[in-house]
């Protein structure tokens, strides 16, 4: 079962690179690498991730699906409701995921994901989902510039939250989707993930490293990728991008 071997440490630079590490030297899937603290968190788009000491779940889970790389794109939404549903069950509050895999609950970033690949042409042979939660930080805990677009599971679920719990509750639903996956397909996972979703439907602003699309998010395919309806009606699809709602 997912997390049958735990690397935990009380403070690394981040979890991802230690995770790649132990992947290259032939680490088996659900191998899990934790820590208190990270002194160089990396976020999406090459930006930073605070991740006080003690606070927050910072991990990174090593997964193996047999898929070519086109592939890779949907286990970021595989993750995004295996966490979504972990907190849930522990935290009883639900979630919202905004495209492809932020978690907030209000409005507010409570979660990230970040996958990384290490792949042999067109075949991935690991994939490094690393998950960043906060989850008993106060209101002051936030540094000021992401104050009024971070919250905590403590501060939205009013009471603290057993950090232990939620990492065991999110690897089972991890083992458990990526299992399904393999099995039976993308089609059901898709479904629970736009039954999250804060996205479809919106008015929105991608900013790709390319170009700035705005329109209505109609749907996600099954490949993962965002399908963007522009005001002139042409359709755009979008497959890394950062998304604000419009008004
Ligand atoms: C994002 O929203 O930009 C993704 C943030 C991902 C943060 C997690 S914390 C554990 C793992 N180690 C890192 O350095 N980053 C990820």
């Amino acid at each position: 079962h997912f997390g049958h071997t735990i690397f935990y440490e009380e403070v690394l630079d981040s979890t991802q690179p230690t995770a790649h590490r132990l992947a290259q030297e032939g680490a088996k899937e659900g191998t899990l690498v934790i820590c208190e603290e990270q002194t160089a968190g990396r976020g999406r788009m090459m930006r930073e991730w605070q991740s006080q000491k003690g606070k927050g779940i910072w991990m990174s889970v090593i997964l193996r699906p047999d898929v070519p790389t086109h592939k890779a794109p949907q286990f970021t939404l595989v993750a995004a409701v295996a966490v979504a549903r972990g907190i849930e069950d522990v935290t009883g509050v639900r979630p919202a995921i905004k495209w492809p895999n932020d978690l907030l609950i209000n409005g507010l970033k409570c979660t990230g994901i970040l996958t990384e690949m290490q792949s042999e042409p067109d075949l991935v042979n690991a994939l490094i989902m690393g998950i960043g939660i906060n989850v008993n930080h106060e209101q002051q805990d936030f540094p000021e510039e992401i104050q009024g677009i971070a919250t905590s599971l403590k501060l939205q679920a009013k009471k603290e939250i057993d950090r232990a719990e939620l990492t065991a509750r999110i690897l089972f639903y991890l083992e458990h989707y990526s299992a399904e996956y393999v099995i039976e397909g993308f089609e059901n996972i898709k479904k629970q993930w736009e039954s999250y979703s804060c996205t479809l439907g919106q008015r929105i602003k991608a900013t790709t490293l390319r170009d700035v699309l705005i329109g209505e998010a109609v749907e996600i395919t099954d490949d993962g990728v965002l399908k963007i309806k522009l005001d002139n009606g042409e359709i755009k699809g979008v497959y890394s991008a950062d998304i604000s709602l419009e008004p």
